[in-house]
Parts: C-alpha cells; structure tokens; sequence
C-alpha cells in the first residue's frame, strides 16, 4: 500500500492550458486526410475540416496547435497556399515521403480548423530557408487591420478580417533540419527575425517562441540564451517568451533511429525501458530548467516542449516517410506519465505539443478514409483536461515502489494533483507495473473528511492493447469505481497497467 500526501493549503504553480498542446504538420496523413478532406469530399466536413475529428478534439478540450511544421515548417513558403486553390503550387515535400503538396490546405485553412476547434494558434515560422521580410510580411497578413499590401492580399483572398496568432515559432530544430546552424549562429538570427515579428496596434501581443535544444544538449541551451541575453537583459520584456525543447521517446535502441522497434509488438523489458526513456523527461526539464533560472530567475520565459512522445518503426506496408503507427496501453501510459510531469513542473514549462495529432507518431486519432478511431493516447487528454488552468498542489507519494529492473528502473506510480477555481481537485496516477495493483491512499492536509470522489475514470488494459477499425473501442475511458471513503479523504485501488484520474469535491 501507498499513500499520497495532498497539500490542499497551498497552490505551486498554474497549469497552463497549453501544456495539453498539440502539433500537426505537413507530413504522411495528419493534415490531408487527418484534419482536412476538402470541400468536395464524401467525408463529412465543414469547409473542407473533418466533422468526426473537430468534434472529437472539441471534447478532449485541445487548447493549441501547432502548424505547419516540424522540418516541414523551415522549408514552408507561406505565399504557395494562399489564393485559388487550382493556382497553388505544388511542391515536393522533400522532407516527408516525397509527396506532392499541392498546398490546398494554407494559412486562410489553418485559421478556418482553430476557429472550428476554439483553440489558440501556434504558427511555426521559416527562418532555415525563409527570409525576414518573408516572415515578417506572413505575421503582417494575418494579424494586421487597415491598409497595408499584405491586408489588402487577404482582403482579397477572401478575408477582411485578421485573425489572432497566439504563438509564432521562429524557425525549427535549427540545430538540425531548419539549416543545422550553431547556437550563437541561431541565437543572433533569433535576434533578427523576432525583431520584425510586429505587435500591431490593438491586437494582444504574439509569444515568440526561440529554437530550444534537442534532447539533452545543454551547450544549446546554454550558448542560445547566453547570445540572446549578453548585454541586452533589459530588452527581455517581449523578446523570447519560450524556448522550445524537443524530446521523443525511442522504444528500442537509445538513438538508433533506425530500429526504434514496433508499436505494437514488444516484450515486458522493451515496456519498461520505454516508460524509463520517457521519465527522463523529467531530468531535462529539471536540467534545462536550471539554465534558464540563471538569465531568466523569475521565470517569464517558458520550456515549451513543442514534440515529444514514442517514436516507433511505422506499421508495416506503409510508407516509411509518413510515420504512421499504432497506439497502445504503453502510449497511455507515457502519455499520462509525462503529462503528470508537465503539471509538477508548470511553474517553468508552459506549453507542451505531442507530436502529432493524427495519423503520424503518438496521435491521439487515426483514420482511414472515413472511419476514424480514438487511441488510448486520446483517452488520456480526456481525463486529463480538468488540469487545464488549474492550479497545481503538491502531493507526495509515500511508500511508491518500483518497477522495471537495472537501468529500467521507474517509481511504480506517478501523480500529479491540481485545484480548479470551483476548488474541486483532479487527481491522475499511472500505475506502470504490468504485473499488480496498488491500493492507495489519499489524504488531504485540510478537511480530507469533507471531500467526496465526483468523478472518476480510468484506462486499463494489457500493455500492447490497442483500437483498431474493426475493434475500435477496446481501449478506453471506464467509470471507475475501485475507490471508497477514509477518515481523511479516500482509498483507491489502482489497476496494474492504468491511467486513472479522480475529481474530489467538498
Ligand atoms: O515530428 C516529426 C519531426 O520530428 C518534426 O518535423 C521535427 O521537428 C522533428 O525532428
């Protein structure tokens, strides 16, 4: 048995709604097929965005999405998907299979999917390929009201009005596929570019997000932050309001991409190195955390962690560039670990998009043609959405074994607990051992007695269950029920092998 320790006397941090972000690119199906059909077809859509898919994210309560890219976005030139739609060039998208892009789906669609989902926008810039002038006039079409060349242009493709860009990343993994630049090189074209990412008159102002490190480089980090900041740390307000990290989850051999080991077949030991691999999430936020705290103490600049997730090989026959693979009870499992991680450390991380939405990596949905599923990942941010904009609490796990052995080793349980302005307080564990339950035991540290269980559910299963079309619902949220009443708040058995959150209200 274990107990956890809940301080409901005192809030840490604020959960960031973003922190349940999400990334679509253009690559394999995520935005043709996955988010966009078109006008004309036989999928049910509204102007052209799936009707089936905007609902279901509609209810997992997405907050943000990331687009166009990934690699993609570095060699992505916005003026190739605005205008008629038969006029629009068709590329090769050289990065992801080789496909034509016919550029159908642009910045005028991109809009048009964020209004239909109520969510913030996250416009990934080109600074690998693009120029200045080219990303600033591209902010220049979207956000500004009056006259200008670039509002007249949308204007006269069709819309007057601008719309909001929440988010704009200035350029992508530039230490790799956005132009593999050095980090002092980058940090002095962060400089330049996010100079001309105009705050126009009467629109609230766009967060810039600089390239962050890949994985553990600290020497990025440190040589980005060290360029940005030398000399000038007065000018910070408004200069860099993240810095992105980037961290998949390789299942078999640690940085071998060549042999990342299938989604769905794998053994116990494959199981817990993966969960392993994804706890070192933690470590990297903690690591990179601490250089940030020396240019930025009070924490004004976010960690957004803009990709992670499992990386596997793609399911057999399909095309090796599209990266699309299965999801199972191990995706629920990362999915629910490393979020607990994000809300424990929301004081420094502020946004967190897992890679990618459908169809490619760890999405939450699938398709194929019209039918579509829900993946154990997608139940996950489901249960998980009482986090957003919620305060965090800190909570201890006393007497938390372990599972997995040698260098696999990992706490059995991981939790994360928070309070939303109603005072009702959500609770998510994982419980990552395949082999027992666990009861636990929640106290609160303030009238523990008073509060009831009023709501609860749970995802469970074998490690390598998984929704397919013809089996579509053999992973998902259940009502759960294993929990009764203490002296001090309550007692709940958690399933082997689970995600499972519970709400208490007094
Ligand atoms: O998500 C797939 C790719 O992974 C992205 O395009 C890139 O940013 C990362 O390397």
């Amino acid at each position: 048995m274990a107990k956890l320790v809940i301080n409901n006397e005192s809030k840490k941090s604020h959960i960031a709604p973003e922190i349940y972000g999400h990334f679509s690119e253009h690559l394999g199906r995520c935005i043709y097929e996955g988010l966009y059909v078109g006008e004309n077809s036989d999928i049910p859509n509204v102007n052209g965005m799936r009707i089936d898919v905007v609902e279901a994210l509609k209810e997992m309560k997405i907050p943000v999405l990331r687009w166009p890219g990934g690699c993609f976005a570095d060699e992505y030139h916005w003026m190739d998907g605005i205008g008629p739609k038969e006029k629009r060039k068709r590329i090769i998208n050289t990065h992801w299979g080789g496909v034509v892009e016919d550029n159908s789906f642009g910045t005028h669609e991109f809009f048009e999917l964020t209004k239909q989902l109520g969510c913030k926008t996250y416009v990934n810039a080109n600074l690998g390929s693009g120029t200045v002038r080219e990303m600033s006039e591209w902010v220049e079409y979207m956000t500004f009201k009056g006259v200008s060349p670039m509002a007249d242009l949308r204007t006269q493709n069709g819309h007057e009005e601008p719309w909001t860009v929440d988010y704009i990343g200035v350029g992508n993994e530039n230490w790799g596929c956005g132009g593999n630049m050095r980090p002092t090189h980058y940090a002095d074209e962060y400089r330049r570019y996010q100079t001309y990412v105009r705050n126009y008159a009467g629109n609230a102002p766009i967060q810039k997000i600089c390239c962050g490190p890949n994985v553990d480089d600290y020497h990025w980090t440190k040589n980005v932050l060290e360029t940005c900041f030398d000399h000038t740390p007065e000018h910070m307000h408004g200069f860099m309001d993240g810095l992105s990290l980037h961290y998949y989850t390789l299942p078999e051999t640690e940085g071998d991409w060549n042999f990342k080991g299938s989604a769905t077949d794998f053994t116990e030991e494959t199981f817990y190195q993966t969960l392993k691999r994804s706890f070192f999430m933690e470590e990297l936020i903690n690591n990179h955390g601490a250089i940030m705290n020396q240019y930025d103490p009070n924490k004004q600049i976010g960690l957004m962690v803009d990709e992670w997730g499992i990386w596997t090989d793609v399911e057999p026959g399909t095309n090796p560039g599209f990266l699309y693979q299965q999801n199972t009870m191990r995706d629920a499992l990362v999915a629910g670990m490393n979020l607990n991680i994000f809300n424990k450390h929301s004081d420094r991380v502020k946004m967190a998009c897992i890679a990618q939405l459908i169809n490619v990596l760890q999405s939450v949905m699938l398709t194929d043609g019209e039918k579509m599923i829900k993946t154990p990942t997608y139940y996950v941010f489901k249960m998980y959405r009482h986090h957003q904009d919620a305060d965090l609490l800190s909570s201890e796990l006393v007497g938390n074994g372990t599972v997995g052995a040698g260098k696999n080793e990992l706490p059995k349980l991981f939790e994360s607990v928070s309070e939303d302005k109603d005072g009702v307080i959500t609770i998510t564990l994982t419980n990552n051992s395949l082999e027992a339950d666990e009861t636990v035991d929640v106290s609160l540290t303030l009238d523990g007695g008073k509060y009831n269980v009023c709501e609860a559910q749970v995802v469970s299963g074998k490690m390598a269950d998984h929704n397919t079309f013809e089996a579509p619902e053999v992973v998902k949220e259940q009502d759960f029920t294993a929990y009764k009443k203490t002296d001090n708040g309550i007692s709940i058995d958690v399933p082997k092998c689970s995600v499972v959150m519970l709400r208490l209200k007094k």
